[in-house]
């Protein structure tokens, strides 16, 4: 006999195991309570989409268009790719919906699976989770606050506070050719000493040169020409409005002339959620104003904002910091039972404690007592059953409370009462 092929989860997956699950309850329950909080509802978005949607949305040269989307073609034929982001999608139901007409802006979040065939490695994964925010049909500068606010405030009440905000305007299309020019300039004294991919994006993708992680081309970028230096006057009002707000909010931020995120759609502000110690590779989160993105998708001009965070490398930074998680509750009774009517019994009061309210397991399989208490110790139930043929012919039961080593006898009946929280 050929021995089977042991499965594995696919590279770059991950099970979320029980003993993982308070992390990720923990940080749902964050997310929907900040969202809560800044009037924000819950949207839900399928797993696929038309590839078009997302290859329109990020930009050809981008890294998640050109190596990274999970592409395939369904049955039909059609070009279907899993999402390799949340934005697109969410405009696509916006404008799919007729959400226009809403009083804007519209403030839609998500908690969402996203895909992308990355490096997998420490905090980078092949399907990953996001909690994202967009608030859709307002340019007003006090929404890019309120976005960063409620990213900050989301990490805070985590208990994530060794964190920084990098803040930069990539302002718009009026003052982007301008500034792009101005860039191409600059790196034209240096093509021979650029990676070979920067020298793809000279010609492709001129802004992504500036956050370029090979250290010869970083520190080419440390003197490249500034875009705030070239925003035109309504961006470099924006801006200047934003960082009041900001302040106004008490929430710091720094002013990062080299960020300018991975995805095309960008325009005015853009920011990134970092770990104090770390660089590039651990960003918690991200986002900006995507003002030009609905209309692209064939709505009307549309200014938009929002921001996602990724749940993965969040966990790992909670750990890191020590941040303690509240531990689900362990179920609030364990029934032992021996013998055939014992177990008719077991399960009928299994039944009733759980009608009444009260998390309840009942033993299975033919182990002996000290196997079933075992098991409860193991479960951590604060009580225990015990039902046996006397028991039975009485209608009682035994109730041990496990911590105190305690038990005593009592009617059946009165057992739901009694377990009641
Ligand atoms: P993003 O920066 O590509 O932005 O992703 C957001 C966050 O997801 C990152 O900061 C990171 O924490 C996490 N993340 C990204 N890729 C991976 C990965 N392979 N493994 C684990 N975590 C990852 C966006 O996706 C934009 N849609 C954000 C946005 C919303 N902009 C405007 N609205």
């Amino acid at each position: 006999m050929t021995r089977e092929k042991s499965y594995q989860a696919a590279r770059g997956t991950q099970d979320i195991l029980p003993e993982e699950q308070p992390y990720w309850r923990y940080i749902e329950g964050a997310a929907s309570e900040v969202s809560r909080r800044y009037g924000y509802q819950r949207i839900d978005t399928p797993l696929f989409e038309d590839t078009a949607l997302f290859s329109r949305s990020a930009g050809e040269y981008t890294d998640i268009v050109q190596k990274e989307m999970y592409t395939f073609d369904d049955r039909g034929g059609n070009s279907l790719t899993l999402k390799p982001e949340g934005t697109p999608a969410v405009c696509r139901a916006y404008l799919q919906h007729g959400m226009a007409n809403l009083p804007q802006p519209v403030r839609l979040y998500y908690i969402s699976p996203i895909f992308r065939y990355d490096r997998p490695q420490a905090g980078r994964y092949r399907q990953h989770y996001q909690f994202g925010a967009e608030a859709i049909g307002e340019g007003d500068p006090i929404l890019d606050a309120e976005v960063i606010a409620m990213a900050w405030h989301f990490y805070k009440t985590l208990g994530l506070n060794d964190i920084t905000l990098q803040l930069n305007s990539i302002g718009c299309r009026a003052c982007r050719p301008g500034y792009l020019a101005a860039l191409a300039d600059y790196y034209a004294a240096y093509t021979a000493r650029l990676c070979p991919d920067c020298r793809t994006r000279l010609e492709k993708n001129t802004l992504r040169l500036l956050d370029c992680k090979q250290p010869a081309c970083q520190e080419i970028a440390q003197a490249a020409p500034r875009y705030a230096d070239h925003l035109c006057p309504a961006c470099d009002e924006h801006f200047t409005s934003l960082q009041k707000y900001l302040k106004l909010l008490g929430i710091p931020f720094q002013l990062n002339h080299r960020l300018v995120r991975g995805l095309d759609y960008y325009t005015r502000t853009v920011f990134e959620v970092q770990p104090r110690e770390e660089g590039g590779q651990s960003t918690l989160g991200g986002g900006g104003r995507y003002d030009d993105l609905i209309e692209e998708l064939g709505g009307k001009p549309t200014p938009a904002i929002g921001f996602a965070a990724g749940i993965e490398r969040i966990i790992l930074n909670l750990k890191k910091a020590g941040v303690s998680v509240p531990a689900p509750p362990a179920p609030r009774v364990f029934i032992a039972c021996l013998g055939e009517a014992a177990r008719d019994e077991g399960l009928r009061l299994a039944a009733r404690l759980r009608e009444a309210g009260v998390s309840a397991v009942a033993a299975a399989g033919n182990k002996s007592l000290k196997a079933q208490l075992r098991q409860a110790n193991s479960l951590g139930t604060p009580f225990a059953v015990i039902i046996g043929e006397d028991e039975v012919k009485a209608g009682t039961a035994v109730l041990r409370d496990m911590a105190a080593a305690t038990q005593e006898s009592l009617p059946l009946g009165e057992l739901p009462r009694r377990l009641a929280v």
